[in-house]
């Protein structure tokens, strides 16, 4: 996610989502060590992404999106 965010730059933004508090925090700790602002973590699954439709223009996942029942079907 500091690696997306670092890629669009400070007119662009990056969002992270996990289902755990326990990576939030960590992820949200690790974004402010770095001084990275254009970043948001999410509370969530990715089976029902809490985004609106053709919000984001690009998504990446090492790992959630391939275990995900419903999204190793698109
Ligand atoms: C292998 S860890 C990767 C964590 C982090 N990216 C890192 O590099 O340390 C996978 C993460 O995916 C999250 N995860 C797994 N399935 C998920 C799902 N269906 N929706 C949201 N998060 C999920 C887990 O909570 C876990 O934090």
């Amino acid at each position: 996610v500091l690696l997306s965010a670092r890629r669009v730059g400070p007119s662009g933004k990056a969002y992270g989502l996990d289902m755990t508090e326990e990576m939030l925090e960590l992820a949200r700790r690790n974004a402010a060590e770095a001084g990275t602002t254009n970043v948001e973590f999410l509370a969530g699954r990715i089976e029902a992404i809490p985004l609106p439709d053709a919000s984001v223009s690009t998504s990446s996942s090492p790992t959630a999106s391939s275990t995900s029942r419903s999204t190793s079907r698109r």
